[in-house]
């Protein structure tokens, strides 16, 4: 098949998006596809434009806006040209954290407290709101960004405006929610609308205090344990966390959901990533491995659950 892949990108999760595209493009010309190659510049929309246009199919390997939020996809859906995973309205929904979580916890699906603050309040009434609504300590992040870039952890008071400044350098909504101390686990949903199952929980044990940036991609920077040593009870609420998650915001092909549980061992859902990263480091395709299916075996079923 002639696929074209997207990569790169301009949002600031390029980096990682470069590592995710280099994986992946390696994998599809094992595969034996013929591989159209994009760094992708909203810039140079017309040239990508005539470049894809004959392609099978193209494989989005964004990360964050103007890639993972269905943006891109709404080209690909004008242009008539089948991608692989969610749609316009999921990818959307996913990226905009506080509206996915009102959507989670229609579905009852726990998450924690939190409350979203625009930019047009001003930094001191964000700061005191905070200060009458949340407990330290808290979690202040961009409401529409990944790989943690612009969170931040306040344990004390006199930290709070500069991560309110910090957090609206990347958007203009930001999430203010209750420090969920815990475990970090995540869970990777595979399949079609309607029949998707998801691949054995991941424990990721941070080496750093908590899992940021560079945990996240350096190598070593972090421990995955798969499956993760968690009970049965709270093995199966993930995996059905994790499908109805992916369902309710209507993904499709594939998402990996992320969660603390707490020190009750109750699930907390943080988020669903659309398109999670496919880097060395990741985690999507170590759930993979761990039903034995690898890197390239992972990809060209999400090709066939596109196609057939
Ligand atoms: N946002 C990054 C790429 C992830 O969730 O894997
Ligand atoms: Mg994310």
């Amino acid at each position: 098949m002639k696929v074209a892949v997207l990569y790169g990108g301009t949002s600031k999760e390029r980096e990682v998006s470069l590592s995710t595209g280099k994986g992946i493009i390696q994998a599809l010309k094992k595969l034996g596809h013929e591989v159209v190659d994009i760094d992708f510049n909203p810039k140079q929309l017309y040239v990508i434009m005539d470049r894809i246009k004959d392609v099978d199919l193209v494989f989005i390997g964004l990360h964050g806006k103007q890639g993972e939020d269905g943006t891109v996809q709404g080209l690909l859906e004008l242009m008539d040209i089948p991608y692989i995973g969610s749609g316009v309205l999921a990818s959307s929904l996913a990226m905009d954290k506080s509206k996915a979580k009102q959507i989670f916890e229609m579905h009852n699906i726990p998450v924690a407290k939190g409350k979203t603050y625009s930019n047009q309040a001003s930094v001191e009434d964000v700061h005191d709101d905070i200060l009458n609504t949340f407990n330290l300590p808290i979690v202040i992040k961009p409401n529409q960004e990944g790989s943690t870039l612009g969170l931040s952890i306040i344990n004390d008071q006199s930290q709070i405006k500069d991560a309110i400044d910090l957090a609206f350098t990347h958007d203009f909504e930001i999430l203010v929610e209750e420090f969920i101390k815990g475990r970090e686990l995540t869970c990777a949903v595979i399949g079609k609308r309607g029949h998707e199952s998801a691949l054995p929980v991941i424990e990721i044990i941070p080496k750093s205090e908590y899992y940021d940036y560079e945990s996240k991609y350096s190598a070593g920077g972090s421990e995955h344990i798969c499956p993760a040593q968690i009970n049965e009870e709270i093995t199966e609420q993930i995996l059905n966390y994790s499908v109805k998650a992916h369902q309710v915001l209507g993904c499709e092909t594939y998402s990996r959901v992320d969660f603390i549980l707490n020190e009750n061992n109750q699930p907390i859902i943080l988020e669903v990533n659309t398109l999670p990263g496919m880097t060395p480091t990741s985690l999507y395709p170590d759930a993979a491995n761990a039903v034995d299916m690898s890197y390239e075996e992972m990809l060209e079923k999400f090709i066939l659950l596109t196609i057939e």
